[in-house]
């Protein structure tokens, strides 16, 4: 990618980190929050509330680190080839299909279903298949995506097409961690209503 990508630009390097960072964190802390509920005990021992802190807290992380990739593209040159028509408005229905992913499922699986709940002992009752979980097995991760990649060709910026691959990476890292351990949650707690039942 030389030329295309001015690696000299300390905001890409930040802007690389940040996407790093969100994951990572929102994993250490939820799995620090499932083994030793130093959210909920942060919050009064009520898991809900801490719940919504940790949403609060990912969701600005997300806006914080979205500022930073515009600010990462702006430093960076842009390709001719990229600011074809074709591609550039190619640009729009990625970053609609990819708004329409990440919001419909959070809208499926309410605050708490998409900040982690399960680590806080707020399960669902069964797992959400309907729209978009019938079109993607990780629509949140899968959006974002689309929406990082539809920014980086409506701007021109091969560094933009970088970024959203370490996105996808650290999307990818996060998930192979991520669902064994919600796996897991689960079956513990099937476990347990099984052997509740016996119990009876
Ligand atoms: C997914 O579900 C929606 C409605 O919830 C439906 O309109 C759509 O056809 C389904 N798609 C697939 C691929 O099953």
């Amino acid at each position: 990618m030389n030329g295309l990508v001015d690696f000299s630009q300390s905001s890409l390097w930040i802007s690389a980190a940040s996407i790093l960072f969100n994951p990572t964190f929102w994993n250490i802390a939820a799995t620090q929050e499932y083994r030793n509920k130093f959210i909920t005990k942060t919050f009064g021992g009520n898991p809900r509330l801490g719940c919504y802190a940790l949403a609060i807290t990912i969701f600005s992380l997300g806006i914080f680190r979205d500022y930073l990739y515009n600010e990462a593209l702006a430093a960076q040159p842009t390709h001719p080839t990229l600011l074809s028509p074709l591609i550039r408005y190619s640009a729009i229905p990625l970053f609609v299909t990819g708004n329409v992913l990440v919001l419909t499922s959070m809208w499926a699986l309410g605050i708490t279903g998409t900040y982690l709940g399960d680590y806080f002992g707020i399960l669902m009752d069964a797992p959400v298949t309907s729209f978009p979980f019938n079109v993607s097995d990780a629509p949140m991760y899968h959006g974002s995506t689309l929406s990082f990649l539809a920014t980086a060709l409506w701007y021109g910026k091969p560094a933009g097409i970088f970024l959203t691959s370490l996105v996808a990476v650290a999307y990818s890292v996060a998930r192979r961690w991520e669902d064994p351990f919600t796996s897991m949650i689960y079956e513990r707690r099937d476990r347990e209503r099984k052997e509740g039942k016996k119990g009876l």
